[in-house]
């Protein structure tokens, strides 16, 4: 049967439902607890509307943007989220050939299903490496090494997990932790628990949850990458990132699968912005799902936006395409909006082209 050809990304969201057994579609789709911040993330986009200028030329957009020094087509990278294989059998390398069509950046998970190597030899795609640091130190050192030495550009540090948040859809379906593609032969794996979800209870076992700023030295000194962190929602921890010597930060609450009634990110990126003043390119994550949030995001302060759930359904509906598809919406979308509120290049977006519900019509 012909799945239908949707017109946005969270159409991409019913496909994904239909294709994909419960377990791994709740798996995607769920976040911790409440399920409030998963709700927020999405929402708090939908407060902010636009000062859009007219009668300027918008014969010509231009998208493009530079991350890290690396041209892409447009400032919507894919954010790292575990186990492609569960929605598709050809899991990353469909995600990071669809990457590479569309001339953007991939950031693989560290839980990803399938291998640094085989990634890095499926397409020429610009990949960063996202990384969780265990209990056993050199294991990171080991996947760093790895990531070096097939061609990614950068390391991204995920450090809002010291523990993995509560997610009860996961806990009632008894969701089993598939294989960790990289992790073969380095970190004994045990038969799961049946006794409700095992995944908490591993990654408690396995991650480090002593892993503190003073250990951003020592990551940086294990390589010539540059390091973003990701998961920083507060000026505090911004202005720590900065002195600390990151290439860049990434405003996220982890696509509210952590700490539920973390604020949504969008809400909080213009306090990071503020705090970074300029010192470090900030990205954000969590809730973009249109076009028009990508400019949102732009507007106050973002260099660029990653998405995570759109492609995994996109995957999971329709392979390599369908995740091409999710991109490609999004930017025809995101051409759109600055075609409407008059920016003819990513240059020209500024804050005066949104209003957040708190500003006053002056
Ligand atoms: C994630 N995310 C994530 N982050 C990370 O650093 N390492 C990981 O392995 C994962 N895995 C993961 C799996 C799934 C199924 C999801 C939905 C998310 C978080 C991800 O990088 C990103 O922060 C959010 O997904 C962004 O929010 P949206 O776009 O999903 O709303």
């Amino acid at each position: 049967q012909m799945a239908a050809e949707p017109v946005n990304l969270n159409e991409f969201q019913e496909l994904a439902r239909l294709a994909l057994p419960k377990m791994y579609y709740d798996f995607y789709a769920g976040g911790a607890e409440d399920e409030h911040t998963l709700k927020e993330n999405v929402e708090a986009f939908h407060r902010i509307t636009f000062r859009p200028r007219i009668l300027v030329d918008v014969s010509r957009i231009d998208l493009s943007t530079t991350i890290l020094d690396y041209k892409i087509s447009a400032p919507i990278i894919i954010a790292p989220t575990a186990w492609h294989k569960l929605a598709n059998p050809e899991g990353e390398v469909a995600t990071a050939r669809a990457a590479a069509s569309c001339n953007t950046i991939m950031v693989l998970s560290f839980t990803s299903s399938s291998s640094i190597e085989e990634v890095a030899a499926s397409c020429n795609a610009v990949c960063f490496y996202q990384l969780y640091v265990l209990k056993k130190r050199d294991i990171a050192a080991t996947l760093v090494q790895r990531a070096e030495r097939n061609g990614f550009k950068a390391l991204v540090l995920t450090a809002d997990a010291p523990r993995l948040g509560r997610r009860e859809a996961d806990i009632k379906n008894k969701m089993i932790k598939p294989q960790l593609k990289n992790l073969e032969g380095l970190l004994s794996t045990k038969v799961s628990s049946d006794t409700g979800s095992n995944l908490e209870a591993d990654a408690r076992e396995a991650m480090d949850a002593s892993l503190s700023w003073k250990d951003l030295e020592w990551l940086r000194s294990i390589t010539n990458l540059p390091i973003l962190i990701k998961g920083i929602l507060t000026r505090e921890d911004a202005i720590k990132a900065v002195e600390v010597g990151v290439a860049g930060i990434i405003v996220s609450n982890h696509g509210a699968r952590q700490l539920d009634y973390s604020p949504a990110t969008i809400s909080v990126l213009e306090e990071v912005v503020h705090a970074v003043k300029g010192r470090v390119p900030i990205l954000m994550d969590g809730g973009v799902r249109r076009g028009t949030d990508v400019f949102k995001a732009l507007a106050l302060g973002a260099q660029a936006v990653l998405i995570g759930r759109p492609v995994v359904y996109g995957l999971a509906a329709k392979g390599e395409y369908g995740v091409r598809r999710v991109i490609e919406m999004l930017k025809d979308e995101f051409e759109l909006t600055m075609a409407l509120t008059g920016c003819p290049s990513v240059k020209h977006i500024t804050r005066n082209h949104v209003r957040t519900e708190h500003e006053r019509i002056h």
